[in-house]
């Protein structure tokens, strides 16, 4: 199974909370998605390889280190896991963005694929998937199905908040994927929410209820 993170830094935690709470309008809850990506970025991408350069500073010649080339792609899921994107390239600016539409069927609760491009150069790139709510892991679980058909070096996931259900489908499926997540929730309810959770992460971030 791959690793599962549960970054609950003090600075996330708090965060998190205005997140929830349902008196957060549009506005602030899509800066505090970017904030909460960009916060949980740092702790996903502590694996990235350095290497050795010499440079000078003004007082002598150092060896020091920089990142070695790797390559990061991240791949929002539609619609919610754009909030994610603007947040993770502040600390990542050269990595490249693709995209995965998918929507879950209200009645099925499946997910529907509809869109994917990723970058041409994908082969030679990390991938991390962002998408802000894993519930019942359906949707997460298919975009990163699509994804590896294009062989990418590695996948990880980061979300904000996950169900166990999801959790579970997800590290079970794909258990060569790290996933990261801001907190772990109760349950799912019966139309597929996450409780205590945030509500409709796409309807918060776009105010389209
Ligand atoms: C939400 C969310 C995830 C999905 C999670 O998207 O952003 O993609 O549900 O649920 P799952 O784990 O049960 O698949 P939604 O389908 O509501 O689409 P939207 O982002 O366009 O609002
Ligand atoms: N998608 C959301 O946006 N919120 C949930 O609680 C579950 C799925």
């Amino acid at each position: 199974m791959g690793n599962i993170t549960i970054t609950n830094h003090p600075l996330i935690q708090h965060k998190l909370t205005l997140l929830r709470d349902k008196n957060t309008g549009s506005k602030e809850f899509r800066e505090l998605v970017g904030e909460i990506a960009m916060l949980m970025c740092y702790e996903a991408t502590r694996d990235l390889t350095l290497k050795e350069v010499e440079i000078e500073t003004p007082v002598s010649v150092v060896r020091t280190k920089v990142i070695s080339g790797k390559k990061l792609a991240f791949v929002p899921i539609l619609r919610a896991g754009l909030g994610m994107v603007d947040g993770v390239l502040e600390l990542v600016p050269s990595a490249r963005v693709g995209h995965i539409g998918l929507y879950r069927d209200p009645q099925t609760l499946e997910p529907v694929e509809y869109y994917c491009k990723l970058p041409s150069d994908i082969e030679e790139r990390e991938v991390i998937v962002l998408d802000p709510m894993l519930a019942t892991g359906g949707s997460a679980t298919d975009a990163i199905t699509m994804i590896k058909k294009h062989h990418p070096k590695s996948i990880k996931f980061m979300g904000i908040i996950a169900a166990p259900e999801g959790l579970n489908k997800l590290s079970k499926t794909h258990p060569d994927v790290d996933i990261f997540c801001a907190a772990l929730d109760e349950k799912l309810n019966d139309h597929g929410y996450i409780v205590p959770g945030l509500g409709d992460a796409g309807d918060r971030i776009f105010g389209t209820k």
